[in-house]
């Protein structure tokens, strides 16, 4: 499929930009400088922002060379001019946030804008000198070079970021330079088509999937376009009971995956995780256990299968990628399970066919495929499961108690209608023991966090504005309910700066 190749320098924000460029409608693939595209052909190139210093950078011949049109974002401009003869200074000009500029209203590229606008800045090096094949078309108030194009009129630089909200009109411009490169391609019906056919050229050989599945909305996805691409004789479906999961989870997603899959094998792993947790609280350590723990467990049932099983099936989405820092060079934020969790020797050929796309492009595709509401909004839970919402050690009597505050959390908000307004929402146990009075006699007791967010991707989260009468009364139903729970804490940070899951 024809698509837009985005080369991601290390930019924060150039999963947004592979997220426009497809809510554009068309085809979109984030690679590493070094890598090529494995899932488009691309028809056009964005250069991503990024943290370095451009002026010294070599392109590859393969850019320098290409007829193909490629929009430079920030740093991304920065290399397309140093690489034709210009001049990138650094450090004097710094500007990071809202930056009025002018534009040459002419240019394709800001078709439809007016000549002023408000952008979103974020750099410290500039464009200070350009070689006679490029020219400036946009300004910002010191008249500094903030946007340009070359003779060809293929190649175009914006100093601004147009994939951020705050730049005013951004995805007018994104949608100006798509327009100019290709047709629409990209809706979530085509989507189905095309993750299947890569399934299918993924899977050379004649070996089997062991298809990990959870219940949520991800692996469910995933697991039904591998049984569309390969058909049920060539995938095992595998439901893991780590132990780590909500009350009466197992039961539920039971029933509700018998529903949509074939026979789903559920290996009861219990003890085997909480042995391999024991003593363990740092958080990284947590999820490199569990990532490591579920390896060992998916090598023992292929271990013991009679046919051959060569490759592991996961419903990994762009965001976990993005936080174990699997683009290179943006930081690692926590090593998700099922990404920067798992051990080198893995064992398995990866077949993760939603890795590049966001949680809400995989709703959409899961609606195609005919998922009821309730299994597509049902809300994220991570792999790790109750192991990175209990800080310290997890033990069996805390994993009791979180699992006690969670249902009466979850239940209360399905009773007063907020559940399906939230993005997520969880208790957490926190590894601090409070003082409190009961029965007329001091304790020391356990302290539950509330949490409750909405969010369209993960990426960003906003604190839900749960009613504090609301929240009173979830705490005094866990206090009073859940032994050794003496007080009950509400989470009011947004993501950034605090992410979603405490750990
Ligand atoms: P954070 O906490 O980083 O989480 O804001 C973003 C989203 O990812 C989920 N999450 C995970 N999912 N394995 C997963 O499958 C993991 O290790 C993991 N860590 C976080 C989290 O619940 C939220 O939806």
């Amino acid at each position: 499929m024809l698509g837009i190749v985005i080369i991601d320098y290390g930019s924060q924000y150039t999963a947004l930009i592979a997220r426009r460029i497809r809510e554009l409608g068309y085809c979109s693939e984030v690679i590493l400088p070094s890598e090529s595209p494995t899932y488009v052909e691309p028809c056009a190139y964005i250069l991503s922002g990024g943290p370095g210093f451009a002026g010294d950078v070599k392109l590859s011949k393969e850019l320098t060379e290409s007829p193909k049109p490629i929009l430079g974002i920030c740093y991304g401009m920065q290399l397309l001019i140093a690489n034709d003869g210009g001049t990138i200074t650094s450090g004097d000009q710094r500007s990071f946030g809202e930056e009025k500029i002018t534009i040459d209203k002419k240019r394709k590229i800001f078709a439809g804008l007016p000549a002023s606008l408000s952008v979103w800045m974020s750099h410290a090096d500039h464009v200070s000198e350009l070689s006679d094949d490029w020219q400036v078309i946009a300004r910002d108030s010191r008249r500094g070079a903030v946007g340009v194009i070359d003779k060809s009129g293929k190649r175009c630089g914006l100093q601004f970021h147009p994939e951020v909200s705050q730049t005013e009109h951004g995805t007018r411009i994104l949608q100006n330079f798509c327009r100019s490169v290709g047709k629409k391609n990209w809706q979530p019906v085509d989507q189905v088509e095309f993750l299947v056919n890569r399934i299918k050229q993924q899977m050379t050989g004649d070996g089997l999937v062991l298809q990990a599945v959870s219940g949520g909305v991800d692996s469910t996805v995933a697991t039904l376009l591998t049984l569309k691409a390969l058909g049920k004789e060539r995938v095992r479906c595998v439901f893991i009971d780590n132990g780590l999961l909500r009350s009466d989870e197992v039961k539920g997603v039971r029933t509700n995956l018998s529903r949509y899959l074939p026979e789903v094998v559920v290996l009861d792993c219990q003890d085997y995780f909480l042995q391999k947790l024991s003593a363990i609280v740092d958080p990284e350590e947590k999820r490199k256990t569990i990532g490591q723990a579920f390896i060992d467990k998916f090598k023992e049932f292929a271990n013991s299968s009679e046919q051959k099983i060569t490759h592991l099936g996961q419903g990994t989405l762009y965001a976990d990628v993005i936080e174990s820092g699997g683009y290179g060079i943006t930081a690692t934020i926590k090593s998700h399970h099922n990404v920067g969790g798992l051990p080198d020797d893995l064992g398995f050929v990866l077949l993760e066919p939603l890795r590049f796309l966001f949680k809400d492009e995989v709703r959409a595709i899961g609606k195609v495929l005919g998922l009821p509401e309730e299994i597509l909004q049902r809300q994220p839970f991570p792999g790790p499961g109750l192991a990175v919402r209990i800080l310290g050690e997890v033990t069996a009597e805390r994993l009791l108690i979180l699992r006690q505050a969670d249902k009466i959390y979850r239940l209360a908000l399905h009773k007063h209608g907020f559940y399906q307004q939230i993005w997520q929402s969880f208790c957490v146990l926190l590894p601090t023991a409070s003082t409190g009075v009961m029965g007329d006699r001091r304790v020391r007791g356990a302290t539950i966090a509330l949490r409750a967010v909405t969010s369209k991707d993960a990426m960003t989260a906003r604190v839900f504005p749960l009613p504090a009468n609301f929240l009173m009364l979830v705490a005094d139903q866990i206090t009073s309910q859940v032994e050794g729970v003496t007080r009950v804490v509400y989470d009011l940070t947004s993501k950034p700066p605090a992410t979603i899951e405490w750990e």
